[in-house]
């Protein structure tokens, strides 16, 4: 995808952003880990859309990114949200082990799905249009 800075910049201070910080105890000016996430409507579903998760690597392995999915979920709950979505790219291995462990599955809208989808079916002469791409959408459902 590329790293943009001025298109970042612009999706963080979009202005339906929304952020939770966490910092140590005793140093409240330090940032072991945020998450900023949207509420959006996509395909008349209500979702909470997480752009970012990121652990200091400092504080890596100690549960505070399941712990900040966790809060994700609550909100979604609360808000009624009927799920919770995110991109991760696929030489992402640690986040994709991440999400995989906390439940999270391939999005129906994931570009990828439908190859997943039609894994065995090598015999319809429909599917040869395989999808080239380097993330994948997923999600996991609050209903
Ligand atoms: C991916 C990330 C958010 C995980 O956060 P974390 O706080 O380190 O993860 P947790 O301690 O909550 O881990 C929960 C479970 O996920 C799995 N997991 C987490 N990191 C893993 C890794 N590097 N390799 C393999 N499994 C991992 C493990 O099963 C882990 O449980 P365990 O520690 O008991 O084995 C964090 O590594 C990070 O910020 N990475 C850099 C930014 C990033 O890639 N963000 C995601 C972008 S989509």
């Amino acid at each position: 995808m590329g790293w943009n800075p001025p298109e970042k910049r612009q999706e963080l201070f979009n202005s339906l952003g929304r952020f939770i910080l966490l910092s140590p105890v005793n140093k409240p000016d330090e940032v072991a880990g945020y998450s900023a996430f949207r509420f959006e409507h996509e395909a008349e579903e209500d979702i909470l859309y997480c752009y970012e998760l990121q652990i200091n690597p400092l504080h890596q392995r100690k549960g505070l990114g399941r712990f900040l999915m966790n809060l994700l979920e609550v909100i979604g709950r609360r808000t009624k949200m009927q799920k919770i979505m995110l991109t991760v790219l696929d030489n992402n291995l640690a986040a994709n082990k991440f999400y995989k462990q906390i439940s999270f599955q391939l999005d129906e809208c994931s570009p990828t799905y439908e190859d997943l989808d039609n894994g065995n079916d090598t015999d319809n002469e429909n599917d040869t249009e395989k999808v080239d791409v380097d993330y994948q959408i997923l999600s996991k459902l609050l209903t």
